[in-house]
């Protein structure tokens, strides 16, 4: 089966997907019987010089070229959150699925615009949002589903962990360690919103969403970056056997429904003390589980495509369920049973 995809994005993470179709192009269509075919690819700037093999590819900062071609998959990596929300919503309101990584945009519009992939039987996907390459978006959608959760909490931002780490095992500066979570490719565009706490509180949303099935909004979160923090706090801490990890907790208490996303002297004890660097760690509580953590990278190029092309995979070998109720669209579960799509 051939699928003819638009890759909207081609930095730190666009280039991990092509890369990571082309490594793995073999395998990919042994276990699932598909051969993606990047046709179009969006950038800012097409005279940049690239680290993949864009040839045959028709590359272009036009973005009605991109939307008036002929595909069966968009790929969306390249941020914002308007502009880019109606973009993707064009591609689900002509029945063409969506892959994106992008939680600044889906914290705002998600409800949207899977009300709009619900309407027009696509689908939205977006593993690589949460975690970076931890599956933890479809093991809420689809392996913790016999549960009631009580509570979702984790290192939830890649940078912060990384600058984190650094200032407390390898004496680096808040700054210097910044400027290197930037150039390895972990921090947003706009380092702001990872050491603010803004993109660990918009992935608390997001799991919060589907934890509770509720909706949210950003300013129901709570909210303490850890652009304060200070060598004295980090070895406070380790005098007094803890460690400083900036978390992300959503919490269901008496029907009320508490996020907040703030830096947390752990116990070193605690597993979430040893999760360091780049990588996260996901918490969830379940009333029949009990307890699971989920461990892995958090950001990076092939670490964050490992989980778009697993959406890119699974939206043509995997029927999906939509993670909010049809009655919150106005729809009528029958009607839900009848979208042949999921
Ligand atoms: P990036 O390195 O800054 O790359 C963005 C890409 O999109 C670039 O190729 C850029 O073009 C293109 N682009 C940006 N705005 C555009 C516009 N308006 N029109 C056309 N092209 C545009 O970003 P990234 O780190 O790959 O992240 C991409 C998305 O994935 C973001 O939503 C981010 O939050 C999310 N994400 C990133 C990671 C990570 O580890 N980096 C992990 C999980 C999720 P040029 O190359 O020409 O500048
Ligand atoms: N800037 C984000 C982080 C990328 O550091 O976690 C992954 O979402």
């Amino acid at each position: 089966m051939n699928k003819k995809i638009a890759l909207l994005g081609l930095g730190t993470v666009g280039t991990g997907v092509i890369n990571l179709l082309r490594e793995n192009e073999d395998l990919i269509h042994s276990s699932s019987g598909v051969n993606f075919t990047i046709t179009h690819i969006l950038v800012s700037n097409t005279e940049k010089t690239r680290n993949a093999d864009v040839s045959g590819i028709r590359v272009t900062d036009d973005i009605n070229e991109i939307q008036n071609a002929d595909i069966d998959l968009a790929v969306e990596v390249m941020g914002g959150i308007d502009s880019t929300k109606d973009v993707i919503h064009s591609f689900l309101s002509r029945g063409i699925p969506v892959v994106t990584a992008n939680k600044d945009m889906l914290a705002i519009h998600i409800d949207e615009l899977e009300g709009t992939a619900h309407k027009h039987q696509s689908h939205l996907y977006y593993e690589a949002a949460v975690a970076g390459g931890i599956p933890i978006i479809h093991t809420m959608q689809h392996s913790l589903n016999a549960n009631k959760i009580s509570k979702v909490m984790g290192i939830l931002n890649g940078t912060t962990n990384y600058i984190l780490s650094k200032m407390t095992f390898d004496g680096w500066t808040y700054q210097d360690a910044l400027k290197e979570a930037q150039a390895i490719g972990y921090a947003e565009a706009d380092p702001t919103a990872d050491v603010e706490g803004i993109d660990a509180a918009r992935k608390t949303l997001l799991l919060a969403r589907l934890a509770f099935n509720k909706k949210f909004k950003l300013e129901d979160v709570d909210l303490t970056g850890i652009s304060a923090v200070d060598i004295k706090d980090i070895k406070l801490a380790e005098n007094a056997g803890l460690t400083l990890k900036l978390l992300g907790v959503a919490e269901e208490i008496e029907n009320k429904y508490h996020l907040a996303v703030e830096p947390i002297f752990v116990s070193t004890k605690h597993q979430l003390a040893n999760v360091h660097y780049e990588k996260n760690a996901v918490f969830v509580n379940g009333n029949m589980i009990k307890e699971a953590m989920f461990y892995g990278p958090g950001a990076g190029g092939y670490e964050t495509a490992s989980a778009v092309v697993s959406d890119m995979i699974n939206s043509v070998t995997v029927k999906s369920e939509c993670s909010v109720r049809p009655e919150e669209y106005g729809l009528k579960t029958e009607e839900k049973a009848d979208s042949a799509y999921y």
